[in-house]
């Protein structure tokens, strides 16, 4: 049957087939650069020009052959410099993307945190015979930890800017009341109850493996302006709150309406509503522009739609399903006015400000 496709079509698609076993490949092996602190050691070498596998071994401690492999395909993939003489360079931009997990808003390391174990993966499958989704928290503490340190950079170094640009700041610096539901490890929230501790800060998340993360975070920075409540969206407390923030969770919802109406009851007079949600058109031949596109349908099948069909009756919107319009309708009906819609710039999302 083969013999009757065409040759140069058969090639380039089986090409593109490998590609993506190749990058699930590269990803293992960026994983483990970033577990061994392997980027981290690269980028001090690098300050005193290129460097040798010998020298990363050196440096690391770790195994000299096993390196030096693992430098050859880092280099074949185009993730670092070699050069003929077989020396190393790993430049400001490799180590801004791969390396500086606290000061560089476009690190990447994190999401290579590993990826869903073989029970997981069994789930995943079930749930296409079932339509019962995983929640968050059934993905266990690497998905967990990889959330926030896939959203941590970004939240923890932009968000108080964005709030700035959208006129929030002053409100929070004369001290309010701030929730943030679906808040994960609260990485943001956290930063923020550094910044200004006349405000009090709130965040909800059903997981308990996130949940427990924020806390450790919160106990370690000695924060007591901060705390943490398991709880789902809808359990928020009625009247109790000048601001709630959405940060990329309201698409994972099985029902982001009545999350939306809850937030509603909890904001007292004049409160608003802050929400980051998925940069999407609702429009596939549009969102094709997008060259991570299928990525983003990955996570949506692996973890934003199951997370939406974890339970019955939900809206399943899954990863890019929250568009602009779908939001601001959402919005309306749950009762929001002036509906503000905020481009910072952030690649994959976009942020609205909601008033009461
Ligand atoms: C993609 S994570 C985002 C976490 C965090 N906001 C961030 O930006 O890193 C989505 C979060 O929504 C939470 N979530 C799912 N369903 C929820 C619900 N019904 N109410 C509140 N949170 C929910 C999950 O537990 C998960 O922590």
């Amino acid at each position: 049957m083969a013999a009757e496709l065409d040759a140069d079509e058969l090639k380039r698609f089986s090409l593109r087939v490998w590609q993506y076993k190749m990058g699930e490949v590269v990803s293992l092996m960026i994983h483990l650069g970033d577990r061994l602190g392997l980027y981290q050691a690269m980028s001090s070498l690098s300050a005193d020009g290129p460097f040798s596998s010998q020298e990363l071994a050196d440096s690391t401690g770790l195994n000299h052959r096993l390196l030096s492999e693992w430098l050859l395909g880092q280099a074949a993939a185009g993730l670092i410099d070699r050069s003929a003489d077989n020396r190393y360079e790993f430049g400001q931009v490799q180590a801004a993307v791969l390396a500086d997990e606290q000061q560089s808003i476009v690190f990447a390391g994190g999401a290579f945190e590993g990826g869903p174990g073989p029970e997981t993966v069994a789930a995943l499958a079930d749930s296409f015979v079932t339509g019962r989704g995983l929640t968050y928290e059934e993905k266990g503490e690497t998905a967990a930890v990889g959330q926030a340190r896939t959203s941590g950079p970004r939240q923890r170094l932009e968000l108080e800017g964005v709030l700035g640009e959208v006129g929030l700041t002053p409100k929070i610096a004369a001290g309010v009341s701030v929730a943030e539901i679906g808040c994960g490890a609260g990485v943001g929230l956290i930063e923020l109850a550094g910044s200004f501790p006349s405000s009090v800060f709130a965040g909800y998340d059903p997981s308990a493996t996130a949940i427990a993360l924020g806390r450790s975070a919160v106990s370690d920075r000695g924060l007591t302006n901060m705390q943490f409540t398991e709880a789902f969206a809808s359990d928020l407390p009625a009247n109790q709150f000048d601001l709630v923030f959405a940060f990329d969770c309201l698409h994972d919802m099985p029902r982001p309406d009545t999350a939306l109406e809850a937030a509603r009851a909890a904001l007292r007079p004049g409160g608003q509503m802050f929400i980051k949600e998925m940069r999407s058109s609702g429009r596939f031949e549009t969102d094709a522009r997008n060259p991570l596109l299928a990525m983003f349908y990955g996570f949506s099948v692996s973890s934003c739609l199951q997370s939406a069909m974890s339970e019955p009756d939900s809206l399943a919107l899954g990863t890019l399903g929250l568009h602009p319009d779908r939001l601001n309708e959402l919005l309306h009906n749950a009762g929001f006015a002036d509906v503000r819609m905020h481009d910072s710039g952030d690649p994959a999302h976009l942020y609205y400000l909601a008033g009461t």
